[in-house]
């Protein structure tokens, strides 16, 4: 099974403030899903709690959320205390390619353990005063880049884009 991570970040590395995002990029959304669709999706708690109740859980995906509180109860939700447990839920359900979709704490910990395959990275060219998350530095000479999108700034995207694809080599 394959371990990959996805996000979105601006010029600072920012990823989100107040637990919400700090931008609206219909291309960039659809990428995330068009992406993570049919597979194993894992989050942190919060990230959880940031999308509207009306997305949450995320369709056609398995969605599982990482708490430390053994009871917390996320509907429709697989919850899970540790990430290796999360993994290996996946991997027992068959599951080709996972995706770790955030927050900070758990982009951070992930990446920190060394077994991401890929990064599915938007680069957001704009800045974002007052973020509270940020995307974790990580080694990227470790990884090959490949550019997957491009999106400039038109009448539904305020800001332009790039998202590459980094591969562990
Ligand atoms: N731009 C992007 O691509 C992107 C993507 C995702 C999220 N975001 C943004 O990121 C922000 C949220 O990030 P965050 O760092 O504050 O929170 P987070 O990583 O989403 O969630 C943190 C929570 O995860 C649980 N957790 C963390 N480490 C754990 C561990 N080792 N074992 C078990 N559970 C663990 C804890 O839940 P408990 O407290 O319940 O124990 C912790 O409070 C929001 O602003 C969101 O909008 C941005």
């Amino acid at each position: 099974m394959e371990i990959s991570v996805i996000a979105a970040m601006g010029m600072n590395r920012e990823i989100g403030k107040d637990n919400d995002l700090m931008w609206h990029l219909p291309n960039d959304m659809k990428f995330f899903k068009d992406t993570t669709k049919g597979h194993h999706i894992i989050m942190g708690r919060k990230n959880y709690e940031s999308i509207p109740l009306a997305f949450r859980p995320f369709k056609n995906r398995v969605n599982i959320v990482l708490s430390r509180d053994k009871n917390y109860d996320a509907p429709g939700c697989v919850v899970f205390d540790e990430l290796s447990r999360a993994l290996g839920f996946s991997r027992e359900g068959g599951e080709t390619e996972v995706f770790i979709i955030g927050g900070e704490q758990i982009y951070a910990w992930a990446l920190r353990e060394g077994f991401v395959q890929h990064i599915y990275l938007t680069h957001i060219e704009g800045e974002f005063p007052g973020a509270h998350a940020h995307f974790p530095e990580f080694d990227a000479s470790l990884y090959s880049r490949e550019l997957i999108l491009e999106q400039g700034v038109d009448e539904r995207h305020a800001f332009g884009f790039k998202t590459y694809k980094y591969t562990l080599v």
